[in-house]
């Protein structure tokens, strides 16, 4: 379950770039709760303009831009476009934050209540839903991890995501409501340090 910071406020607007030094700045321990990264994140917008070389479209399929990675972290610019919306997935019990510094995006969070993954089996159901922007970064809960990102389409406009996974994770479970399904799927990039991938 992804939950939205309790207070908002305008913060000064930085590059990417300096978001990232002071990323790289961040102990261990920012990463290991959700509270250290979290208040990083709440103190700063990123500018969109320097967002730009991270920045690639696909008509069909949102795209996933890897813009940092250390062993701690990876950090992801994800491009939507209206309409489009994630698989319902979990972080592989990985800590993850989110903040929309383009346009805006809801995350609808799920309670799994049961989960055989041999058997491809779960059973989950849809809870609250909280709203993702450029002021309002959200984290994703450690103990409800389940969720979907959506850019609705009556929004009329794009979208762009930086996601903040600590660790860095390379695979996911993704799960169907109507189906009752669940199963582990890879996770590649469209692009790493602003050059798309072959
Ligand atoms: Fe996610």
């Amino acid at each position: 379950m992804a939950r939205a910071a309790s207070a908002q406020k305008i913060c000064p607007l930085l590059s990417i770039d300096d978001f990232v030094a002071g990323l790289r700045k961040l102990r261990e321990a920012d990463f290991s709760g959700i509270e250290g990264a979290l208040q990083y994140m709440r103190r700063r917008r990123v500018d969109p303009e320097s967002l730009q070389p991270y920045l690639f479209w696909n008509a069909q399929h949102y795209t996933r831009n890897l813009i940092d990675k250390t062993e701690l972290y990876e950090l992801l610019a994800i491009c939507w476009e209206a309409g489009m919306k994630s698989s319902i997935h979990n972080h592989k019990g990985q800590n993850c934050w989110m903040a929309a510094p383009i346009g805006r995006l809801a995350v609808q969070n799920y309670r799994l209540i049961s989960e055989d993954l041999a058997a491809h089996s779960c059973n989950i159901v849809p809870t609250d839903v909280v709203h993702m922007t450029a002021e309002n970064p959200v984290a994703v809960d450690p103990l409800n991890p389940v969720h979907d990102v959506r850019n609705r389409r009556e929004w009329k406009q794009r979208a762009v995501s930086l996601h903040l996974y600590s660790r860095p994770f390379d695979s996911c479970i993704v799960y169907s409501v109507e189906q009752g399904t669940c199963g582990e799927i890879g996770l590649g990039y469209t692009s790493m340090y602003g050059k798309l991938c072959a």
